[in-house]
């Protein structure tokens, strides 16, 4: 009986030994790190494990990713890249020319990937036609972020147009509040620049400006009145702005500290986190003359080339098959703030911020208005990305700049960076 008892005991455990070999392990670089974007991270890690999968959290914290990005770097050039990484746009073509990507096109066969996703993300996705990358979301960054509460208390109104804008913020500023939080690091300085630009230029002049990298619009008297407006928002940006994150500064509207924030829709997983209603607690506008427009904002993995064991090379696919699934397109992106990117979603458990962003995001593809957004690396190489950036942001930061002499500096270092 004790001999039965104790064969029985170790074909148990053989067995246990034999699925905890199979189980495989992926790490996966990301920076979302604030408390909407983690909750959003832990739909993914849950549902692996529930594979059987183990999850190694690879977080590098900095809104936008250039930490990320310096960190995955130095880990692909010793040899020892993660499971995938968070890649944007143009980033995924470049690390696919230099090597390091894997194929995942048996995945995408089974799965049907080609047929869920619009055409334009399935192409952003594919390195020499063979899928590298997964989408995840579709996040709209021309929204402005608005506290009623504080609007009310101000006897403002909500801007639908820039001029609107600045006649509300000076009642919101005389009333003790600040009108506009910001967080002043280079990439949210772009993504203030580029929700003005879009209003300014139009969505035409705009695809010109930071898709085409067309000089006679870089450097003309629209660009002028870009960065005269630009200049403005500065004075209604409170002195402790800089280095803030971005989360940080969402905080700022839910508290009630200040009434306005330009930001993408990942602002919304902090006030949703924070058990805020939209449409009582906060509103979500489109930035004041982008109503009909959309800059895009595509979250997506990208996969790397692994040296590790058969049981990881699964666990790779386990992923990438995950990412695309309807449970994971819902949950995620109800804690993410974005849409789904999957074009046959059953919509009804989202909110209205939501659903606007859905159908701006149909509207704009039919009208020409759905750009990608520069600031979010969607719109253009990383070299010419950062060279508008620093321009941007060091125009931003200086104590008195020119809005005439900055488009010619802006068209001068797009011209190096190209
Ligand atoms: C963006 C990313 C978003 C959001 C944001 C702030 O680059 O695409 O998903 O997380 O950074 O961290």
């Amino acid at each position: 009986m004790k001999l039965k008892y104790l064969i029985f005991i170790s074909v148990v455990s053989w067995l246990f030994a034999i699925k905890a070999n199979a189980a495989g392990q992926v790490e996966v670089l990301h920076w979302w790190t604030s408390s909407g974007e983690a909750k959003s991270v832990k739909v993914l890690k849950q549902m692996m494990e529930q594979q059987g999968d183990s999850w190694k959290d690879f977080a590098v914290a900095g809104g936008g990713g250039e930490s990320a990005m310096t960190v995955l770097k130095m880990r692909a050039v010793s040899g020892n890249p993660p499971t995938a990484a968070q890649l944007k746009g143009h980033d995924i073509q470049e690390w696919g020319r230099l090597g390091f990507l894997t194929s995942l096109d048996a995945v995408a066969q089974q799965e049907h990937w080609d047929k869920v996703l619009p055409p334009v993300v399935a192409n952003i996705m594919k390195y020499n036609n063979h899928y590298v990358a997964v989408p995840i979301n579709v996040h709209r960054v021309n929204w402005l972020w608005v506290n009623p509460k504080v609007f009310k208390a101000a006897g403002a109104t909500v801007p639908t147009t820039l001029a609107e804008f600045f006649v509300a913020a000076d009642k919101i500023k005389a009333a003790g509040f600040i009108a506009l939080a910001h967080g002043g690091q280079p990439w949210q300085d772009a993504t203030l620049f580029e929700s003005i630009a879009l209003a300014v230029l139009g969505s035409a002049d705009y695809r010109k400006a930071f898709v085409d990298l067309d000089m006679a619009v870089i450097n003309s008297d629209k660009m002028v009145e870009v960065f005269q407006q630009f200049k403005r928002m500065k004075t209604y940006i409170d002195p402790q702005a800089e280095g803030r994150h971005w989360n940080s500064a969402t905080e700022m509207v839910i508290d009630g500290q200040a009434a306005m924030q330009f930001m993408g829709d990942w602002a919304k997983g902090e006030f949703a986190q924070a058990g805020e209603r939209p449409g009582i607690d906060y509103l979500c506008v489109p930035a004041p003359g982008t109503q009909y427009q959309f800059t895009f904002n595509i979250d997506s993995l990208a996969f790397f080339k692994l040296k590790g064991t058969e049981a990881d090379n699964i666990a790779q696919h386990d992923l990438a098959k995950i990412l695309l699934t309807p449970y994971f397109q819902k949950v995620f992106n109800l804690n993410k703030g974005s849409i789904p990117v999957r074009l046959d979603m059953d919509m009804s458990t989202f909110d209205q911020c939501a659903l606007d962003s859905m159908q701006a995001f149909k509207q704009a593809s039919l009208s020409g208005d759905l750009v990608p957004s520069f600031s979010q690396n969607l719109a253009t190489t990383a070299d010419v990305q950062s060279a508008i950036v620093d321009v941007v942001s060091e125009f931003f930061n200086k104590t008195d700049p020119d809005p005439i002499l900055a488009p010619s500096r802006l068209a001068q270092v797009i011209k190096s960076a190209i």
